[in-house]
């Protein structure tokens, strides 16, 4: 049954291959000033910079620039946005490039006018916002992560070994997001299917909670059933709009906070898919996909029902085809075989993970209730060993 709850989202979001025609409207509702965030470089290749800062130049805006904003933003990285958009008294902050230029954005957003330092306050301490907030706009070049309409800004930071998400509130939600899904043609492969894992695995967390008839499943496995259709469709033909263009749209529902409501909702391959990410840096959605096979085995057995009906509704497993259980185990069997036509990683290894290093990234594994099973320390490093 449904429970109490709220719902907004108030991120305006432009679709499509003309969707950047309405930057230089959303840009007229801010003032002159505006901080313009970008990665390693892929906008430049892409002759994004030249578009984005044109339409800037016409809306006649001051310009500040923070590049190099890379895959997994660190809190070093946070406290030099921070300076550069309260010296500048910047009145936007432009993100342009993937998730990580995303969050980012939105932890200068409510870390520059911050009074304490931003990293201990809404990461370590994890409160509630009470300082000014600059705005944030978007302009997505990667499918994955959903950060282009929710209030996530995860931020890793090296000298502690921690990787943290902040779920900030709808104040501090991209005000928009413009997403071309022809933008997303150019990522290269390891990006994409990882992009595609984390999308399928932001779903799984929320649909592998809960025993009650509930909407949000039926809505989810629909996303599900599209994601596969597509992914394989983008896997042959990486410049398949129709399929490119599908994902994106998927990767936006899959956590605009939507699919969440009435349910107890999971998290803990993200949790631990972030301590692996703070010892190795590695790619987000591979990670994930290292480590989500053993959990989900592990968990079978706590939340039968619905691995059963995962198997049967998602990946098409006869249900008189065996025992409950037999059903579950082939649902989670189509789902490797998946993982792996998509070339995913499969296991930590492959990621740098050695074994001495389990026990640190089990002990900075955040464990989360909402699940079938709250996990023990020594569970999470159980799994973590069979990842391995
Ligand atoms: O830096 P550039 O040169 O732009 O290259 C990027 C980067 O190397 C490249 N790229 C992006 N778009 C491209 C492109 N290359 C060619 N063509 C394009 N169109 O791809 C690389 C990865 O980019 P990144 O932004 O890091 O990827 P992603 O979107 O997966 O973001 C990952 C970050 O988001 C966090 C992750 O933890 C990670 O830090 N997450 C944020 C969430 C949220 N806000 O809700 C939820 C997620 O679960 C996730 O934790
Ligand atoms: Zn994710």
């Amino acid at each position: 049954m449904l429970g109490n709850f709220m719902y907004c989202n108030p991120t305006r979001l432009y679709f499509g291959e003309d969707a950047l025609d309405n930057l230089g409207g959303e840009l007229k509702k801010y003032g002159k000033k505006v901080l313009l965030a970008y990665g390693g470089g892929s906008i430049k290749k892409s002759g994004l910079y030249g578009q984005v800062t044109a339409i800037l130049k016409e809306s006649g805006k001051e310009v500040v620039e923070l590049p190099g904003i890379l895959p997994n933003p660190t809190s070093d990285k946070l406290y030099e946005g921070c300076k550069a958009a309260r010296e500048n008294d910047v009145d936007l902050i432009l993100a342009v490039g993937g998730g990580s230029v995303c969050d980012w954005a939105k932890a200068v957003s409510v870390g520059a006018w911050c009074k304490e330092d931003p990293w201990e306050k809404y990461y370590l301490r994890m409160e509630e916002v009470d300082n000014r907030i600059i705005p944030v706009g978007c302009v997505l070049t990667m499918a994955g992560t959903g950060s282009e309409m929710n209030g996530g800004a995860v931020i890793t930071n090296h000298q502690q070994k921690l990787k943290i998400g902040h779920v900030f509130g709808d104040n501090v939600f991209p005000r928009f997001a413009i997403l071309n899904p022809r933008l997303t043609f150019t990522l290269p492969r390891y990006q994409m299917v990882a992009g595609f894992y984390d999308i399928m695995n932001h779903i799984t967390e929320q649909y592998f909670s809960g025993t009650d008839d509930n909407t949000s499943d039926y809505v989810m496995e629909g996303l599900m059933k599209s994601l596969i259709h597509s992914s394989l469709i983008a896997l042959q033909n990486p410049e398949d709009y129709e399929a490119r263009s599908n994902i994106m749209w998927i990767a936006a529902w899959a956590l605009n906070t939507f699919v969440a409501k009435g349910k107890a909702t999971d998290w803990m391959v993200h949790m631990i898919g972030q301590s692996v990410g703070a010892y190795t840096d590695a790619t987000h959605g591979m990670t994930l996909s290292a480590v989500s096979l053993p959990y989900y085995r592990y968990l079978l057995p706590y939340g039968l029902p619905k691995f059963w009906r995962f198997a049967v509704n998602v990946w098409g497993v006869d249900p008189e085809g065996g025992s409950d259980r037999e059903i579950a185990a082939l649902g989670l069997g189509r789902m490797e075989a998946w993982m792996k036509e998509l070339g995913l990683v499969m296991s930590l290894r492959e990621l740098g993970v050695t074994e001495e290093m389990l026990e640190g990234i089990a002990q900075g594994t955040f464990i989360m209730e909402g699940g079938y099973k709250v996990l023990s320390r020594e569970e999470v490093l159980g799994i973590l060993k069979a990842s391995l």
